[in-house]
């Protein structure tokens, strides 16, 4: 079982080949705490980050000398290993502005180091979001190989952050529904497609520092770091399951199959936007591949990282299913504009998007240092 570390120039989780599993957590602070409490839960998390990642079991274990006090670590990790465990820490908006009306607020001390690029998410066009599992002033991804692993690191990092901050709305998911290596097969969403062919990949250097990674333009405990937006999107898969294999492939402008452009080719060859048959596109004016692609949104790109998830099941029999859609960018301007661009896009008849985060994500950890440290200098 592999280990990822947790230190480096970035945050881990972001071009870390995609774990299988995901247990991602949204927290908002407990009203009333300070500054130093917010430095001190960093620290604290920072800490038990490096130690969880590691698959080592926090404090002094299961067993701590006192048999009166209740263990330092929950214990259902023990003896499953690190399983390429990434936590990934992200800052809401409200952390700088306070959640109070008008956000007008500085809990913190920190709203001087707000970026300038760090609008609130507008609503879109088909937008049913849950307020209740939407947002949050701190939000924690864990990705792993063993879903008792991710979830045991977000239950532990729950438990010391007591008093401090607390779970506001957290979501399991499986099955990777992107690769950022060409090294890893691309993984399918529950509509059965191919999903990741054409993200930016780990290895693309030039392209995560234009798309991904934020510069210069921030203040300098973001650089290095991103903006992570995650959408819950439902997906109704029963009206999708009864769509013909020709409805679907035109909703994509892919094949089923292989994920081939429906102009031709191998998963990994252009689309011809271009090309007509008998008088029509070939692939959709309003295709899911077209409206999401660089060349109709000014070369605009972003690294996704989504999860499926099934939820159970309600009364009608319908399964409770869809896309954790997670994706990493410079700006959330960038996401801004492609959602825009879906406002028509075919997929919109089959999803409904219910709930919504955005977080800025710090630059690497340091060796010694806590995550968010420069925002306290
Ligand atoms: C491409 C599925 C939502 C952005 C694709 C592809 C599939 C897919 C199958 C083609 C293969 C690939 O290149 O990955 C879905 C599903 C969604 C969803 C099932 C919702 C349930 C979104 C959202 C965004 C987005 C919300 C961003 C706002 C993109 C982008 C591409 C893409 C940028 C690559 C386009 C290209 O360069 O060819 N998606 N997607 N998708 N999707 Fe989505």
């Amino acid at each position: 079982s592999s280990v990822v570390p947790f230190h480096g120039e970035h945050q881990a989780g972001i071009v870390t080949p995609a774990q299988d599993r995901l247990h991602f957590a949204a927290f908002n602070m407990v009203s009333g705490s300070s500054r130093d409490d917010l430095i001190q839960l960093l620290r604290d998390w920072s800490e038990a980050a490096e130690r969880l990642t590691q698959g080592r079991p926090l404090g002094t274990g299961l067993e701590p000398g006192d048999a009166l006090l209740p263990p330092d670590d929950t214990g259902e990790a023990e003896g499953l290993q690190a399983g390429n465990l990434t936590l990934t820490f992200g800052l809401g908006r409200s952390l700088f502005t306070g959640s109070g009306e008008g956000g007008s607020e500085d809990p913190y001390g920190i709203r001087s180091q707000l970026p300038a690029a760090f609008e609130p998410l507008p609503s879109f066009a088909f937008d049913l979001l849950e307020p209740a599992q939407s947002g949050g002033d701190l939000c924690v991804q864990a990705c792993a190989d063993d879903p008792q692993v991710a979830v045991h690191a977000i239950r532990n990092l729950a438990r010391i952050a007591v008093g401090r901050t607390h779970l506001a709305w957290s979501q399991l998911g499986f099955g990777r529904t992107a690769s950022t290596s060409r090294r890893q097969d691309t993984p399918r969403n529950l509509f059965g497609f191919k999903d990741g062919t054409m993200n930016v990949m780990s290895d693309e250097t030039e392209a995560l520092a234009e798309h991904v990674w934020v510069g210069d333009e921030a203040p300098a405990w973001l650089r290095g770091g991103s903006y992570i937006v995650t959408r819950k999107i439902l997906m109704t898969i029963e009206a999708w399951d009864r769509a013909s294999l020709a409805e679907q492939e035109r909703t994509f402008g892919r094949t089923k199959l292989a994920g081939a452009p429906l102009t031709g080719g191998g998963e990994f060859d252009h689309p011809d936007f271009a090309a007509e048959r008998d008088g029509a596109p070939v692939i959709d004016m309003a295709a899911h591949v077209r409206l999401a692609h660089p060349d109709q949104n000014g070369g605009t790109r972003i690294l996704r990282r989504g999860y499926n998830y099934v939820d159970g099941s309600n009364e009608l029999g319908q399964l409770g299913a869809g896309l954790f859609f997670i994706s990493f960018q410079r700006d959330p301007a960038a996401f801004v504009r492609l959602q825009r661009s879906l406002k028509h896009d075919l997929l919109g008849e089959y999803i409904r998007h219910i709930s919504s985060g955005l977080w800025a994500v710090p630059g690497g950890v340091r060796r010694g240092e806590f995550v968010g440290q420069r925002l306290f200098d």
